[in-house]
């Protein structure tokens, strides 16, 4: 599908994001292995939200959608009937994580400690991402795990195995990673602790300790102990991710006012915020609210003087999926923005370094690759053309707003990529001009 956006004259309007991609996919994962059942609301939407879903389902999760949900009052939820640490069943099939890194890596970190064969895979994307990285510290907690070309890319086949604690120097900044191993190391027989070299996302970390995991955090040491989970009701914020897309757009066009409803703003993910604060935007929070370990606020972004800045180092994982609609604000911005130590952009769900800069470069932007990052001449007068979004989800998005900013018409193809974890995307585009 190819989408044009055409410049927007104002931009104005109240929207609320999908819930969160990452907390859904935890809520899903841990209350199927606790003991007890939960309710999930507002759990995210889109191809992603299938991938996990299936491969729970085919693990014997038994993971049922609700069209109203008798313990939120919201209008969707997934009632979760825990099987317990050692309740899944071996899978008949090929677990199918489709597009979702998460997915497949999260859903490892369980198949590793169980007593049955599994294999998982997914899409041609998701079979180009690097898996060694969870397969190496699986295996040296006593998996039996292979994957193509030597263990680095799916499918991967677990044989099954008992899995002892191991204290895991990490050697990429990834919450994946991290969430794989932790996982893990609730079925081994002793502690497990993953090392990190700067913070990445801590929904996994937060969500087990209020499920009754075993575990500690000691800086940047996360350690879990054996343990049997609670089942937890949850009530998933609004996507981070997804909001930056409005933030972005509102803060780069010269007239706009947009509100983003019920956002979440864990400090591990809103790298955004503070980036696009030091930028100068014109971004405020209200209603700050709390549920289950998870923080989120409204907030409501305007059009802003912003000027250019650095983006590098220990907070990179923590905007590390904003980075290219961040790329859209340098872009207009005053100045001169370096976004550097983010070589991950480049084993995503395609090279978004490159993909970002072709996209933007295409309508005017001034961005220079470099190897772990982007160096980005402020100031471009952006106008419309036809952008690639290589069936990326999130640069799909980004050359959206960049055509709200731009002169005339700016079209995107494989536009249906944002039904990966934004599937109204394009309506809400539309309610806001
Ligand atoms: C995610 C972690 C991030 C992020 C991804 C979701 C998660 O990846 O890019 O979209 O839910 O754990 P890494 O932290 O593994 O780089």
């Amino acid at each position: 599908m190819r989408q044009g956006v055409t410049h927007a004259m104002r931009l104005e309007g109240v929207v609320s994001p999908p819930g969160d991609k990452s907390i859904s996919h935890r809520a899903a994962l841990l209350n199927t292995i606790a003991d007890g059942s939960a309710h999930v609301s507002n759990f995210c939407v889109g191809d992603d939200r299938s991938a996990m879903l299936q491969c729970l389902r085919g693990l014997g999760g038994q993971l049922r959608r609700h069209e109203s949900c008798s313990v939120s009052g919201a209008d969707e939820c997934f009632e979760v009937t825990g099987l317990g640490i050692d309740g899944l069943q071996e899978p008949g099939d090929v677990l199918d994580a489709g597009n979702s890194g998460t997915t497949m890596r999260l859903v490892s970190g369980l198949l590793a400690a169980q007593p049955f064969f599994s294999v998982i895979s997914g899409d041609g994307s998701l079979r180009r991402r690097p898996m060694a990285r969870i397969l190496t510290p699986l295996r040296m907690m006593g998996a039996t795990v292979s994957g193509r070309q030597n263990g680095s890319l799916a499918p991967l086949v677990f044989q099954g195995g008992e899995l002892n604690g191991i204290e895991y120097d990490m050697p990429v900044a990834s919450a994946q990673l991290k969430s794989s191993i932790l996982i893990a190391g609730l079925s081994a027989n002793s502690p497990t602790t993953a090392v990190q070299p700067a913070a990445s996302r801590d929904h996994t970390e937060r969500m087990m300790a209020a499920m009754g995991a075993d575990i500690a955090l000691d800086d940047m040491r996360v350690t879990v102990r054996p343990s049997r989970l609670t089942s937890m009701n949850v009530a998933v914020p609004c996507d981070t991710s997804g909001a930056a897309f409005w933030l972005v757009a509102a803060c780069a066009h010269p007239n706009a006012s947009v509100r983003i409803n019920g956002v979440g703003i864990n400090p591990t993910r809103t790298g955004v915020l503070m980036v696009l604060e030091q930028m100068g935007a014109n971004i405020r929070m209200v209603n700050v609210r709390e549920d289950a370990g998870e923080l989120s606020a409204d907030l409501i972004a305007e059009s802003s003087d912003l000027r250019g800045t650095e983006i590098a180092g220990d907070i990179i994982p923590a905007v590390i999926d904003e980075l290219p609609v961040l790329a859209l604000a340098a872009s207009v911005a005053s100045g001169t923005t370096v976004i550097r130590d983010a070589a991950e952009l480049r084993v995503k769900e395609s090279d978004r370094i490159a993909a970002t800069v072709e996209g933007l470069n295409n309508l005017g932007a001034r961005i220079e690759e470099l190897d772990d990052g982007m160096s980005i001449k402020g100031g471009a007068s952006l106008s419309g053309a036809e952008v690639r979004s290589h069936g990326d989800h999130r640069i799909a998005m980004t050359m959206a707003m960049a055509g709200l900013v731009a002169t005339g018409e700016t079209t995107i193809d494989q536009a249906e990529a944002a039904d990966v974890s934004y599937p109204d995307f394009w309506e809400t585009l539309a309610t806001l001009r």
